[in-house]
């Protein structure tokens, strides 16, 4: 057994419960009333460097959440790898839907079930792991940095500010990132794609108060009728956005690059049993894997108005509302996105309502290339791992950090994730698998040696 294997054996039982602690803070950024767990998140991962060997730790505040920058440097001529993680969560609601409750972690048949588990705090923990192996085996091989953020499930309102003030301490030659998904246990990949998003909410108003839907109704605009209406209409029978120039800066891939997605391993009926679903649809002429990672999509995420409280309430409502997201994908930019949703949702409201559309937070799609070394180092440390040579993937989750860290730091990113789809990341029993967190560690001490050394 290697050196680094054996560590993460004898100390497992450690490892685990560490995480655990962790978990069991509730960091869910969305809700203000959760704002000094938040701030209790970066406290541990304050401690928690500091044992893992970190130089320097600080809890920096921003306006909303604070971010958590360490290092340590070894010496100025090592090459430098940039850890990004985030320690906020989604809120766990609804809770009744949870089999254990989401800050009592537990572990059962092998698999870690807790809000945050995957996503990200237990794929953020093994970096922090990484790096107490890599202390204990000796100098390290390259310096680290980690910039690690309690704002991204609500959009990073803060992180681009801090990255642009604090450019040359970020400096780094790669950004290694695990927050992303692997295609199974068997077939272990590299995320190279992420798609960007447009939030938005909209407003429909009728009339100026809730009325009687009987002495009005048939006379008088139902906004919720109308809403759906409209929202029914973005898109159209092929699966395509009716959005005018919604498809205008799309990229389309060529027939070998789609060729080498359909290589990646997919069995339909397993991904239809995985969600309950008896049929998968979308935009003719894709594939299901083309469909969640090289196209762009529109989706209700919530929609309301009216009476939904028990019983019947005969009611003409004054008002529906409705929450869009758009996923992205390059060289769509976010912003005009927004704008042209905006034009042609306000364009296509009949005269008997008002149309209010409010944007949310956004981000850029990315891309990362296959041909740096970064991916290289990735990419032989799975090799040794695992066993396997990783497949190149393009996730359809968005981390909009990796298009700013680009564009900023004129950095690249390795996404190197080790969740599963199947973690059920944002939604009730979020789980991550006990092997995954334990590999991922491994994985990440021969990262940082393979980097080192490709880039000697
Ligand atoms: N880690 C996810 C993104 C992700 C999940 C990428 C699975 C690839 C595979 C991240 O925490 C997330 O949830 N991002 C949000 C966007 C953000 C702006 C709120 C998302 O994708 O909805
Ligand atoms: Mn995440
Ligand atoms: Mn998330």
């Amino acid at each position: 057994m290697s050196e680094v294997k054996s560590y993460i054996s004898t100390n497992r039982q450690r490892f685990l419960d560490e995480l655990l602690e962790f978990l069991k803070i509730p960091s869910v950024s969305a809700d203000s009333k959760f704002k000094n767990d938040v701030l209790r998140g970066a406290g541990f991962l304050e401690k928690a460097l500091q044992n893992a060997g970190v130089d320097l730790v600080e809890v920096c505040p921003t306006k909303g959440h604070p971010i958590v920058y360490a290092e340590k440097i070894i010496d100025g001529e090592l090459p430098t790898v940039l850890v990004y993680g985030h320690y906020d969560v989604q809120p766990p609601d609804p809770y009744e839907l949870w089999d254990s409750p989401p800050f009592e972690p537990v572990i059962k048949d092998e698999r870690i079930f807790a809000r945050g588990s995957c996503d990200d705090k237990g794929q953020l923990y093994m970096h922090i792991k990484a790096l107490e192996i890599l202390n204990q085996q000796g100098p390290l091989p390259c310096n680290i940095k980690f910039i690690l953020e309690g704002e991204e499930e609500v959009g990073s309102a803060n992180l681009e500010r801090f990255v642009k003030e604090n450019a040359a301490r970020l400096s780094s030659d790669v950004i290694l990132i695990s927050d992303t998904a692997i295609i199974s246990n068997e077939s272990p990949s590299i995320t190279v794609g992420l798609r960007g998003l447009s939030y938005v909410e909209v407003e429909v108003t009728g009339p100026d108060r809730d009325l009687h839907s009987g002495v009005y109704g048939g006379a008088v605009a139902n906004p919720i009728n109308i809403l759906c209406k409209m929202v029914a209409s973005l898109i159209d029978g092929d699966g395509r956005i009716t959005i005018p120039g919604f498809y205008d800066k799309v990229q389309e891939l060529t027939a070998e690059a789609r060729e080498k997605l359909a290589e990646a391993p997919f069995d339909p009926e397993e991904y239809k049993a995985s969600i309950g679903i008896r049929e998968t649809q979308g935009e003719k002429g894709y594939s299901t894997i083309e469909r969640t990672g090289i196209r762009p999509t529109l989706d209700v995420n919530g929609i309301w108005g009216g009476y939904t409280g028990e019983g019947a309430k005969t009611v003409l409502p004054s008002k529906a509302y409705a929450k869009i997201s758009m996923r992205l994908v390059p060289d769509q930019d976010d912003q005009e996105i927004t704008r042209l949703f905006t034009e042609h949702f306000i364009s296509i409201a009949p005269k008997s309502v008002g149309v209010k559309v409010t944007p949310h937070h956004g981000g850029k799609p990315a891309v990362t290339p296959t041909d740096s070394l970064a991916y290289k180092a990735a990419s032989k440390a799975f090799e040794q791992a695992w066993g396997k040579t990783p497949i190149p993937t393009r996730d359809g989750g968005s981390i909009p950090i990796v298009a700013l860290f680009d564009e900023v730091l004129k950095v690249n990113t390795v996404l190197m994730g080790f969740g599963l789809d199947t973690d059920a990341i944002h939604s009730p029993n979020e789980s991550y698998g006990v092997f995954n967190y334990l590999k991922g560690i491994e994985t990440i001490v021969l990262f940082h040696h393979q980097f080192a050394s490709l880039k000697k």
